[in-house]
This record gives C-alpha cells, sequence and structure tokens, in this order.
C-alpha cells in the first residue's frame, strides 16, 4: 500500500508517553504517524521503535505559530493528507500559586491550550477535507481541585471548553472533536515528578479504585477509539480514563 493511501495522524507531544503510545497503535492498525515534538532525541528514539515506514518526526514547538505552520505545511507536502491530529503536548510543574509568576502560568498555558489552538488551527482545512477527527489530551486534573496546580488544572479545564466549542463550530465541517482526560500514567512526565519529590504515587494508588497507574497503551486504546470511524456520532465529549479515580465514593 502507498503512503498516499494510509491514514495519517499528526501528534503532537508524539514521541514519548501517550503521544508515542498513540503513534505504536496508529501503526499498528495501519496508518502513518507525523511526530511533532519539541525533544530531538525523543524523536530519533521514536522512530526507530515505530520504523521509518510507518512514520517520520518533525520538531516542532507548539508555542510558536510559525512552527507549527512548518509542521503542518510539510505534511501538506509530504503526506498530502491529514485524517487525525491528537494534541497531547505537555508538561508537569507544580508550584505554590502564591509563587507562581505570570511567566510561568503562561508559558504553561501557552503548551497545552495555546498548543491545541495553533495545532487544530494549523489542521483544520486539512481534516476538513478527510472529514477527520481530534483528540485533546485533558487530565482528571479538569475535574479535581489540585493544589499546586493551578495553571495545570486551569489549562486542562480551557482545553475541554475549547473541545467542546470546536465541536460544535467545526460540525458542519465534517471534523469531529472530543478530549480524553487520563488518570496517572506510567510516563516520563509522571516519572520525573516523582524522582523531584513532586508527586507520591502511594496515595494515587490506594485512592484509586483500579489500584494502579495506567499504562500508556490503555490511554492510546480510548484515543484510537474517539479517532476512529467507531466513534463516529461522538463529538464534544470529554471521555475519562481514570481507573475509577474521579467516580470514587469510597471515602464516604
Ligand atoms: N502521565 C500522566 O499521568 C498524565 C495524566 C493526565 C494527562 N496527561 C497529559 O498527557 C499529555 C502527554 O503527557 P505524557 O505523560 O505522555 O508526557 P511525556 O513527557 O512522556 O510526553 C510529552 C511530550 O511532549 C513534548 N513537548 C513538551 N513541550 C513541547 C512543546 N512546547 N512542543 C512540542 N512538544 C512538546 C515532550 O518533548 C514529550 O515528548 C500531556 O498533555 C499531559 O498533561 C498526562
Amino acid at each position: 500500500m502507498g503512503i498516499l493511501e494510509r491514514r495519517v495522524v499528526a501528534i503532537t507531544g508524539g514521541a514519548s508517553g501517550i503521544g508515542l503510545a498513540v503513534a505504536e497503535r496508529w501503526v499498528a492498525d495501519g496508518g502513518f504517524a507525523v511526530l511533532l515534538d519539541l525533544s530531538d532525541e525523543n524523536i530519533v528514539a521514536a522512530i526507530s521503535q515505530l520504523g521509518a515506514e510507518n512514520a517520520r518526526g518533525i520538531r516542532t514547538d507548539v508555542t510558536k505559530q510559525e512552527s507549527v505552520d512548518a509542521a503542518f505545511a510539510s505534511i501538506v507536502q509530504r503526506e498530502g493528507r491529514l485524517d487525525g491530529l491528537m494534541n497531547g503536548a505537555g508538561i508537569g510543574r507544580p508550584s505554590p500559586t502564591a509563587e507562581t509568576s505570570d511567566a510561568d502560568f503562561e508559558f504553561l498555558m501557552s503548551i497545552h491550550l495555546g498548543g491545541v489552538l495553533r495545532a487544530s488551527r494549523a489542521a483544520h482545512s486539512l481534516l476538513s477535507a478527510s472529514r477527520g477527527a481530534i483528540v485533546n489530551i485533558s487530565s482528571v486534573a479538569a475535574k479535581n481541585g489540585m493544589p499546586q496546580r493551578a495553571s495545570y488544572c486551569s489549562a486542562k479545564s480551557a482545553i475541554e471548553g475549547f473541545t467542546r466549542s470546536t465541536a460544535v463550530e467545526w460540525a458542519p465541517d465534517g471534523i469531529r472533536v472530543n478530549a480524553v482526560a487520563p488518570g496517572y500514567v506510567r510516563t516520563a512526565l509522571t516519572d520525573a515528578l516523582i524522582a523531584e519529590g513532586k508527586l507520591n504515587d502511594e496515595p494515587i494508588v490506594s485512592r484509586t479504585p483500579l489500584a494502579r497507574f495506567a499504562d500508556p497503551q490503555e490511554i492510546a486504546a480510548v484515543v484510537s477509539f474517539l479517532l476512529s470511524p467507531d466513534a463516529s456520532f461522538v463529538t464534544g465529549h470529554s471521555l475519562v480514563a481514570d481507573g475509577g479515580l474521579t467516580i470514587d465514593g469510597n471515602w464516604y
């Protein structure tokens, strides 16, 4: 099968963690993945894992419109189509709110929320042509009030509002837009926070009814469903995949 006959997905933050697991899943299902990621090191490792015939990486900074535009121009030129977009580029940087600077707040908002806007805007005409789908990665932080994470909780809550708004606005263009709100997932992001002492995995596991972190593949399965024609009547939804963390009434 030629590359132009294969379904193409673009994944921001696609060279690690949840994004890489979505790429693996997409490739396993016969598609081609374009990883838009800031880290050259992560891109090289991811492409050697996925195979250069199944994926390519474009060094992209989602905080910079020109970088995002260049990435999508490259997709137009090389792949000539786009069927799905997953917006997952993100960082975790907890800090006491009273000590959070404007610059830190705006930087985190720019990666998470601004990144979703920039990539979705750049992908709109390609996805309209293919009647494709977008999945934005939210978090249980959009549902729970987590101390020292006011910027992150704000960004993820706003991503869910952005998801609903674009789902309605772009429905006539044939584009579905959904969000996935993962609970805690074993990735480089959570490993780093645990190593820095900013995340304690023991209470998370004991507070989660399924009593563990997710594997990235379990989140990829949910993203894959929402990007697929199986979800053809689902739009504007935020699908929680958290092992029961947010519905737990056991405290009572
Ligand atoms: N791991 C979890 O427990 C968890 C839970 C809920 C939500 N999330 C969200 O899932 C998404 C992916 O997280 P992950 O755990 O897979 O993290 P990860 O650190 O494994 O992967 C994130 C990727 O994003 C890239 N990235 C960072 N800044 C970027 C930028 N400016 N432009 C482009 N790429 C950039 C990094 O290079 C990295 O490859 C994030 O939005 C995160 O907030 C994660």
